[in-house]
């Protein structure tokens, strides 16, 4: 099957090569696995998080986990889908990534993909959506279900990949969306997808909160920068708030600012329940069913923005290169095999 290994860094390619292969087909499926062909990948800066850790010589590793395709078999105890079922999903980090035609992955982390939506447009939900779901709902205690009507949520870097798909989920479950974007395009995407006001994240924040009267808000999610945000946050939440962060922080982080307003910090990682093997490891597929249900209801769009065709290591490497800049609106998704 056609696939693309990566490589890491090396003094000729700095920044790690991405090389068209052809490999054998993935073994047949184990007992709650899917074999997948895959028709559509979304990139992520995880992808390049992995690629700088790897070798610059040797085989390579097949990167990526965010695709939608269609299953071509099934393992002895799988329940959810059957052979010929589209479906979504980010998968597991420890395994296989999803650049090859045909890759294996689990079906408690697999959603039905909506029927309304391309291969691309699907193609960019599972990983972003999920990530934004479990930081909303999970880890801030926010209520999908609308509990929190008129709650304050102040995204930091919400144009992008996660924001864009957690802009939407706020909004729909009723809460007032800040969004931070810098750029007149990024700050016209996020008002489309729901966002009430935006502030800009190349000038000083505070400033701008007190301008739109939201001296405090009631939860915070950083999707960008965990230390450079970190005395904002503390400053702006709410006694009694919550904040989520997706990024590792470069030093200790300070919690004693958050003590006398019972405020509560925690992270997001969309891979803790594969990497651990939680006992809950099954939700991630509802919540993709959820997602679904969403695009299916026009509750939810698509957010895949920069499409490319065909996958292959050369329009991989410019999505990468896009994604590198640090400024993607939404997704960028790479479709169909050359
Ligand atoms: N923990 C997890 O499970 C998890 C899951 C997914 C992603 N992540 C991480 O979360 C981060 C965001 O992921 P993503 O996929 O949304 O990335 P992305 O799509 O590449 O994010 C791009 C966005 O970042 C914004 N940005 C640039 N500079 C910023 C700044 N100084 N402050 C705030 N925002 C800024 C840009 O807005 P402007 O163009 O308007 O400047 C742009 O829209 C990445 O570091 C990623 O690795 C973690």
């Amino acid at each position: 099957m056609k696939a693309i290994a990566a490589l890491g860094p090396s003094a000729a390619h700095p920044e790690g090569l991405l090389l068209d292969t052809t490999l054998s087909f993935p073994p047949l499926p184990g007992p709650r696995d899917l074999r997948v062909r895959v028709e559509a990948i979304a990139v992520n800066p995880v992808d390049l998080k992995v690629r700088a850790t790897l070798p610059g010589e040797g085989p390579g590793r097949v990167l990526g986990w965010d695709a939608a395709g269609v299953v071509e078999a099934v393992g002895d105890g799988v329940e959810r889908f059957r052979v010929g079922e589209a479906v979504i999903f980010a998968g597991a980090l420890r395994r296989p990534g999803c650049q090859a035609q045909s890759v294996l992955v689990d079906e408690r982390l697999a959603g039905r993909m909506p029927a309304n939506v391309s291969f691309a447009e699907a193609a960019a939900l599972p990983l972003a959506g999920l990530t934004a779901w479990e930081a909303l709902f999970e880890q801030l205690g926010l209520d999908a279900e609308g509990g929190d009507q008129g709650r304050t949520l102040l995204i930091l870097g919400a144009a992008g990949g996660v924001g864009s798909m957690m802009i939407q989920l706020a909004r729909r479950a009723g809460l007032r969306v800040i969004a931070s974007a810098s750029r007149p395009q990024s700050q016209d995407w996020v008002r489309r997808l729901g966002a009430e006001a935006v502030v800009d994240h190349s000038q000083p924040i505070g400033p701008q909160l007190d301008a739109l009267g939201h001296a405090t808000v009631d939860a915070i999610a950083n999707l960008h920068d965990t230390d450079a945000y970190w005395t904002l946050m503390a400053e702006r939440i709410r006694p009694r708030g919550s904040i989520v962060a997706l990024v590792s922080s470069q030093g200790p982080l300070d919690l004693n600012p958050l003590k006398s307003k019972s405020a509560r910090f925690c992270w997001e990682y969309m891979f803790t329940r594969s990497e651990h093997q939680t006992l809950d490891l099954a939700v991630q597929g509802q919540i993709l069913d959820r997602l679904a249900d969403g695009v299916e209801a026009g509750s939810l769009i698509s957010t895949a923005h920069t499409r490319l065709q065909p996958i292959s290591a050369t329009f991989l490497e410019q999505a990468y290169a896009l994604l590198q800049e640090g400024h993607a609106l939404g997704k960028i998704v790479l479709s169909d095999w050359a």
